[in-house]
């Protein structure tokens, strides 16, 4: 069956083909329009995928020459995300459904990125723990199989791909500012002694904060001044996203404990970054999945692979718009 996967629930537009279970064509947009206001804003994102949905749809079937009426499953991103931007996917993909007739599902976006790991690791079993870790989420889940989540712990406050693109901000970086954080703490010497303090955020060791952390830089660039933060940025970097690590791999470490789980898929556009790859694989070896950066951060191939899941569990749900809804 192809398998034709919509993600629009924040500032990619993508649309990709699947011939059941390998990527025919991916084809993603992301909007830069939204780096001279530092953040995503919402409207602009709407309008921006009204813009691109329809030739990347094009495109995406003409790199995989397969046909609209050779689809045998719409499948869209319906929850969760930003309002505007999800429905101009949702109305496009009914469309298609409305005119042709094919079948189609609405799927979770955190769900999206959990099946992003089999794009590549098709053999990949279950029981796993996955963190889900992006710019608008950071949990921990227990994966059993298909339709089988349990969040072991979750973020209270920022997302950690949040915290990267405030930090970025003002560390004078462009929105949104991971990679760039990571290439500066690169250059890093590796001598400085700059330490970020890590909440400890809950009794079970699983969940996260990581709006103290924000602050805690935000004061130190403020004491310090401009001239010391030009001089030690990759020095501030390398700290922040050492933070981050330490955070994200101890909340690991204990949901493995609890869980007696300990095959890791990371996943989300954080899940880009080498050294949480490195620490990850250092703690736990080769039980350690990702997928390559252009199917962690967000794309229609992984919407499309949780929709051929959700076909053959018999699962397939009309797409209903939810902005907040959880696995
Ligand atoms: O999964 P994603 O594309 O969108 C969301 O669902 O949020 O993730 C985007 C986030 C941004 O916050 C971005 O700064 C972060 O992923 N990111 C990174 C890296 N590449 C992207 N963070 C740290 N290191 C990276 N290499
Ligand atoms: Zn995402």
């Amino acid at each position: 069956m192809n398998i034709l996967g919509i993600e629009t629930s924040c500032d990619e537009t993508s649309v990709a083909v699947l011939h059941n279970e390998s990527i025919l064509s991916n084809i993603t947009y992301t909007q830069d329009v939204h780096a001279e206001y530092g953040g995503i804003v919402p409207e602009i994102a709407s309008r921006a995928h009204l813009q691109k949905i329809e030739p990347l749809c094009r495109a995406a079937l003409d790199n995989a020459q397969v046909s609209l009426g050779d689809i045998g499953l719409v499948s869209v991103t319906d929850s969760p995300g930003l309002a505007g931007a999800l429905l101009v996917g949702m109305s496009f993909a009914m469309g298609l459904h409305a005119q042709y007739g094919t079948p189609i599902t609405g799927v979770n976006h955190l769900e999206g990125h959990i099946f992003s790991a089999f794009l590549e690791h098709p053999g990949l079993t279950y029981p796993f723990l996955a963190l889900v870790v992006s710019g608008g989420h950071t949990a921990i889940y227990r994966v059993t199989g298909f339709n089988a989540y349990e969040c072991l712990g979750q973020t209270l406050d920022d997302a950690a791909g949040e915290a990267f693109d405030k930090v970025g901000k003002v560390l004078g970086f462009a929105y949104p500012a991971g990679r760039a954080i990571e290439k500066e703490a690169l250059c890093c010497a590796g001598d400085h002694d700059i330490v970020f303090p890590v909440a400890a955020a809950s009794r079970t060791g699983c969940d996260f904060s990581f709006s103290g952390l924000k602050t805690a830089v935000r004061y130190f660039i403020e004491e310090r001044g401009e001239e010391y933060v030009r001089m030690h940025r990759p020095d501030i970097c390398d700290a922040f996203q050492k933070a981050v690590v330490c955070s994200l791999v101890h909340a690991l470490r204990n949901a493995a404990r609890l869980s007696g789980c300990k095959r890791i898929v990371l996943v989300g556009g954080v899940a880009c970054n080498g050294a949480l790859r490195a620490e990850v694989a250092d703690e736990f070896g080769r039980d350690v999945f990702y997928p390559r950066p252009a199917l962690c951060t967000d794309n229609a191939a992984m919407i499309a692979r949780a929709g051929l899941e959700k076909a053959q569990h018999d699962l397939l749900s009309f797409p209903r718009l939810d902005v907040t809804r959880r696995l």
